[in-house]
């Protein structure tokens, strides 16, 4: 029995769908504790790709209940399409439980979100345009709608009525936009709601429950540890606790009943949006990798900045979260590069940093001080084991274990579920 919780060690994207599909399927529960619908989480079983938005990954394993808790912003526009979408291929997903406290996207985030980020002009962040912020800002000024609220047909009358008129103020005078119709988004958000109520519980007492009854259970991270709102490059960063706390933040479940942290780290570097990125390849090995790894976002299909592997970046990040044991992801992608690199530390104004700097003025100046070792030019993607990689590709594994000082417990070379390299199995035992 294990509480496993997963985390992303960069700037999102590494590739942890594929690491909590992996855990789930000895799992008994699948948990998004953190963020919403920002998150873009793939999974590839055979020829099938299932893309998660606001539903956990666990959904698509039989016996597995899948969990959305306090911590998570839910928008129910988007929770209900990828619902039918689901059930369209197949996917019984009556064992979903959303908790009773999640704060709702409302239409007027999504339109905050937008309008916010066209005022900043090349200050922008580069957000999903999903309305988190603008949710999150909510929650933390105490004004924001719970599930509760929300499918309570009197409350949430209420509720909408008080938040549309303060919105419509901020909408049509200050950003001179149009004001939106209470009435048109009661009448389709109240479908919403009563699609939803029969899936809304008081989730912490579920998993307390269910760790005491030694179930196993998954915490499937979302975004990256680098774009946490405390310990991210803010402000280019998202508004959600994104490191491993967040997973008993956003749960309820204390931090005693989390038996291992397994951080998703690719085996280079990509960011979307704005914000520095010391290893950024702005080159044709930049191009490469972005087209070798199909970099493009998976929720909003923008092109992902890329760079090599940041050892300062990802040392730290394996501190903040308390981690395990490292899943390293996409080793594939870099086949075919006669020379790596790897970022050993940086240098700014001249001075050599080896502890990762969350000011954004200051990692601005970082300049990547680069350790070079030789590629590989074999096909990986058929490996089974550690011993079945070129010597080339595992020195590189090595190297990276070493540098950011936390074990390897697994490689991926491929999308595919079954494409990966299990190097510490009791690491990864449910
Ligand atoms: P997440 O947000 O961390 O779950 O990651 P995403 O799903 O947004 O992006 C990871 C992308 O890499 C997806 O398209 C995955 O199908 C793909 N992927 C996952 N693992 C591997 C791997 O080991 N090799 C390759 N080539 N692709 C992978
Ligand atoms: P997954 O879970 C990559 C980035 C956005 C933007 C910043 C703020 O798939 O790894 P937001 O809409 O959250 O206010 O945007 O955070 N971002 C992500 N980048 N993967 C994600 O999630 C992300 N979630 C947010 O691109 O720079
Ligand atoms: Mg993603």
């Amino acid at each position: 029995m294990a509480n496993i919780v997963v985390v992303g060690m960069q700037w999102g994207d590494e590739a942890k769908g594929k690491v909590v599909d992996y855990l789930a399927q000895d799992a008994d529960y699948v948990v998004r504790y953190n963020g919403g619908n920002n998150a873009g989480h793939t999974v590839v079983i055979g020829n099938e790709i299932y893309k998660f938005h606001t539903v956990p990954v666990g959904v698509l394993n039989d016996g597995v209940t899948a969990v959305v808790t306090d911590g998570v912003v839910f928008d129910p526009s988007v929770f209900v399409a990828e619902l039918k979408a689901l059930r369209e291929r197949g996917i019984p997903a009556d064992r979903i439980r959303i908790s009773r406290n999640v704060h709702i996207i409302m239409p007027w985030h999504r339109l905050l979100d937008n309008l916010e980020e066209n005022s900043k002009g090349d200050k922008k962040i580069g957000t999903t345009g999903r309305g988190i912020g603008p949710a999150y800002a909510d929650k933390m000024s105490r004004i924001g709608i719970r599930m509760a609220e929300f499918i309570n047909p009197d409350r949430f009358k209420l509720r909408l009525s008080e938040c549309i008129k303060r919105v419509n103020v901020l909408i049509t005078k200050v950003y001179g936009s149009d004001p939106l119709d209470e009435e048109a988004v009661y009448t389709e958000y109240s479908a919403y709601a009563r699609e939803i109520a029969p899936f809304v519980c008081d989730t912490s007492t579920l998993l307390y429950e269910a760790s005491s009854e030694c179930a196993n259970i998954v915490f499937e991270g979302a975004h990256g540890s680098l774009l946490d709102i405390d310990h991210g490059t803010y402000p280019f960063a998202t508004s959600s606790h994104c490191v491993a706390g967040g997973a008993c933040i956003g749960t309820g479940i204390g931090p005693t009943m989390i038996d291992r942290v397994i951080g998703v780290a690719k085996a280079y570097t990509t960011r979307v949006g704005a914000g520095p990125f010391p290893t950024e390849l702005r080159d044709e090995i930049g191009d490469r990798i972005r087209e070798q790894g199909n970099e493009y976002g998976t929720t909003t299909g923008r092109p992902r900045r890329c760079g090599w592997f940041d050892s300062v970046a990802v040392r730290f990040t394996t501190r903040v979260n308390g981690v395990s044991a490292i899943a390293v992801t996409l080793l594939d992608v870099l086949t075919g590069f006669d020379k790596l690199k790897i970022c050993t530390h940086y240098l700014i104004d001249g001075k050599e940093v080896r502890d990762f700097p969350t000011d954004v003025e200051e990692l601005q100046k970082a300049v990547p001080v680069y350790e070079e070792l030789p590629g590989w030019s074999e096909n990986i993607s058929d490996a089974k084991t550690f011993g079945d990689l070129p010597h080339t590709a595992r020195n590189y594994v090595n190297r990276i274990a070493e540098l950011v000082e936390a074990p390897i417990c697994m490689l991926g070379v491929g999308r595919r579920r079954d494409q990966s390299i299990i190097l510490d199995a009791e690491m990864l035992q449910m």
